[in-house]
């Protein structure tokens, strides 16, 4: 009975649910506690960063690579990372613009060096970055660690359409770990999608013998195509570059199992961490900006309130979220 804790009753709708396996053998109402998560028995030191943590996530407030540098070696099992992608973007306090594309790269290239470093040997590292600059962090990480993957992402644009040159309409994910040698997770009957060809005509496979009829779901290819996130959509967070809770649902479960430890260098929005929760991982994550700092300690569900200030969701349009290169829809 350690591990048990008495809660209230949820009502919705007038209805009262109550799951079966949470009653006990006195038919009184009971819900397992969750057993937390030890996070700071991951770091070496904790200096330069503000943290909060409840028993699955832990948001910090700081520079990520001041932070990576005081986490334990080999000790997290998934990197998704979505740094700024040196196009202007408007951060708040910081400004997604270095001065040549040499110091973007090397900037890029020390917190991928320390991404590794507390990668777990059988951990992935998913990573993005604007079009532009993608294939010289392939070079450096194809010589330096292993790349297992080059995804696309793909999205349609309803918005401001360019008539000078093809519109951008893809961003690259880096799907990589620390050595050939290296095993990993690859969850793939977790992500499985519709098969939409033979499938999806009832055709017969004559190929097989006995002929079957075609799987009606499959392994999704390295192009994936999810909708960019809009404002009318529930998970529409104030953040210029928030990425879709479906692409980040993909990278989890085929990467990770639950009680894995996810962890997002670059939050934003902090939709890494608020999906990995809902997995049953547990999930870092780091942003130097507080206004998305309090963002992720909402939406993961670590407070209501941060010293004193109640945290509430109030959407407002991306107005100022186009850069030089990259158009937002309006
Ligand atoms: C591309 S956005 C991440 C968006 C995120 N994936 C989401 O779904 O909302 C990059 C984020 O990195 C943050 N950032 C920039 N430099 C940083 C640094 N050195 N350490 C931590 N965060 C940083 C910015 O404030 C911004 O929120």
């Amino acid at each position: 009975m350690d591990n048990y804790k008495q809660l209230g009753f949820k009502v919705m709708n007038n209805t009262m649910i109550i799951n079966s396996d949470d009653i006990d053998k006195e038919g009184c109402f009971q819900k397992e506690e969750p057993i937390p998560f030890d996070f700071n028995n991951l770091f070496n030191s904790q200096n330069m960063f503000e943290e909060i943590h409840n028993y699955n996530s832990m948001a910090i407030l700081g520079d990520c690579i001041e932070v990576l540098k005081q986490i334990k070696s080999n000790s997290v099992h998934l990197i998704f990372v979505d740094p700024p992608y040196n196009i202007g973007k408007d951060f708040g306090n910081n400004i997604d613009k270095w001065d040549t594309v040499e110091e973007y790269i090397s900037w890029c290239k020390e917190w991928i060096d320390e991404c590794v470093r507390i990668l777990k040997d059988d951990g992935t590292i998913y990573l993005m970055t604007s079009t532009q600059h993608m294939p010289y962090l392939d070079v450096y990480i194809s010589e330096k660690y292993n790349v297992l993957c080059r995804i696309v992402w793909i999205y349609d644009s309803s918005g401001v359409q360019s008539k000078k040159i093809f519109g951008s309409l893809y961003e690259p994910i880096l799907m990589f770990n620390k050595s050939s040698k290296s095993k990993y997770t690859f969850n793939y009957e977790d992500i499985l999608v519709e098969a939409k060809t033979g499938a999806k005509r009832k055709l017969i496979d004559y190929r097989k013998n006995p002929p079957q009829p075609y799987n009606t779901q499959k392994v999704p290819g390295n192009v994936w195509e999810f909708n960019r996130v809009r404002f009318r959509m529930e998970e529409y967070e104030n953040h210029p570059t928030q990425k879709p809770e479906a692409l980040l649902e993909r990278i989890i479960k085929a990467s990770s199992n639950e009680g894995d430890i996810v962890l997002d260098p670059f939050s934003g929005s902090f939709t890494t961490s608020a999906v990995a929760t809902k997995l049953g991982r547990n999930a870092i994550g780091i942003d130097m900006n507080d206004e998305f700092f309090e963002m992720g300690i909402r939406r993961t569900g670590i407070a209501t309130e941060y010293k004193g200030k109640a945290l509430v969701k109030e959407k407002v349009r991306k107005t100022n979220a186009k850069s030089k290169y990259i158009r937002e829809d309006k």
